[in-house]
């Protein structure tokens, strides 16, 4: 077993974390990472458990770090704001360590890659280039993640020409303790801060190309960002122009026969299949759907022919399995698996 470290570990993203590390076959917990105020308390007995079932047994007493003291483990699992991660991550990377990002802080970066297993796993090779002992690796935001996978099952089969992207995204995407309950009870919220320069800049990063540098994918996007009052499940419909036009029937084998390297290798965090494909129009539904694959499967749903675009369909994703916590634990996973991890 590979030990590894979560900072951010009582927050929503690192609360899932501890979930997937706390019996997974390849990883161990070792170290428990939180806020200064937090340093010394037992992980089982400070923190506000959001998730269902109770905090692992297997983690419950450790006693939680602070940065302030010194990473042991040669991966670590980042899920700390960005406004803290920036120098963090980097002192890691540095002194040794391969650090799996949730943060925005080096996404764009010039060597750091943005990874989704299933769809960019070619652009680790710009590790390669950060020059330092250890490494960066982020996964994308939180509504980049759920679209990017069907995209690539797109731009692979018929070209990309352009999209736009609206979404509905969860509470649980903006952390704890969030949204206040009075500005979203009863209300959808029509903007979130960055959020759609950063589907934008990420969407083309990702299904672009690395070749000594980030080449990004030239396709036209626009995207609409709301926070609804649902609590996990980030729910994305798209309008899409391809290069060369599928019918639905073309449209939707593509998307269920797209897989990619978690599939064939088997990786234990890996939903069997990436795209789920609904023929019933009422399909995904965040309460219905978002846990399909464990939470890694991408639901699509309600695929129709457009009459300005090509067509239009309904995304679903878990933003904070695939989204988040997830995405990063099934890069590690892919990295060890292919023998790029010195541990
Ligand atoms: N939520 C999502 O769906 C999602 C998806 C993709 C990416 N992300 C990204 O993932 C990261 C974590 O998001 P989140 O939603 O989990 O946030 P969160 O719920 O606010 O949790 C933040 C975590 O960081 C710790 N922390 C805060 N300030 C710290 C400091 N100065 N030093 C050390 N630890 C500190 C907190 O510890 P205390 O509890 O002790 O304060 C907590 O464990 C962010 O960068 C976010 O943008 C989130």
């Amino acid at each position: 077993m590979i030990e590894v470290s979560v900072l951010g570990a009582t927050g929503m993203v690192g609360q899932r974390f501890v979930e997937l590390l706390a019996n997974h076959p390849f990883f161990k917990i070792k170290a428990l990472f939180a806020s200064e105020k937090r340093k010394g308390e037992k992980y089982g007995e400070t923190v506000q458990w959001f998730l269902s079932g109770d905090v692992p047994e297997s983690v419950r007493n450790i006693r939680l770090s602070a940065l302030s003291d010194s990473v042991q483990t040669k991966i670590v699992f980042s899920a700390l704001p960005s406004s803290v991660a920036g120098e963090v991550e980097t002192k890691l990377a540095e002194s040794g360590h391969y650090v799996f990002s949730n943060a925005s802080a080096h996404r764009y970066d010039r060597f750091v890659p943005i990874i989704v297993p299933e769809v960019n796993p070619e652009h680790f090779a710009a590790v390669d280039f950060q020059r330092t002992k250890g490494f960066i690796v982020t996964n994308p935001n939180c509504s980049t993640a759920g679209i990017v996978i069907p995209l690539k099952a797109i731009q692979n089969a018929f070209g990309l020409d352009s999209f736009i992207v609206f979404t509905m995204q969860a509470l649980s995407g903006a952390g704890f303790p969030g949204v206040p309950s009075l500005g979203i009870y009863d209300n959808v919220i029509p903007y979130i801060e960055n959020e759609e320069d950063k589907i934008k800049k990420e969407t083309r990063k990702i299904l672009g190309e690395f070749d000594g540098e980030f080449v990004p994918a030239n396709f036209n996007v626009e995207a609409r960002c709301n926070r609804v009052a649902v609590r996990d499940g980030h729910t994305e419909v798209l309008f899409i122009k391809t290069k060369n036009k599928p019918s639905l029937k073309e449209l939707k084998t593509a998307l269920r026969e797209f897989y990619g390297a978690p599939q064939k290798l088997n990786l234990p965090t890996a939903p069997e299949q990436p795209i789920i494909v609904k023929d019933d129009k009422f399909r995904p539904q965040p309460i219905l759907d978002r846990n399909s694959g464990k939470g890694m499967a991408i639901t699509v749903g309600n695929i129709r022919e457009s009459d300005i675009f090509d067509f239009t369909l309904t995304v679903l994703s878990h933003n904070t399995i695939r989204g988040a916590a997830g995405g990063s634990v099934l890069n590690a996973e892919l990295l060890l698996k292919e023998g790029k991890l010195n541990v």
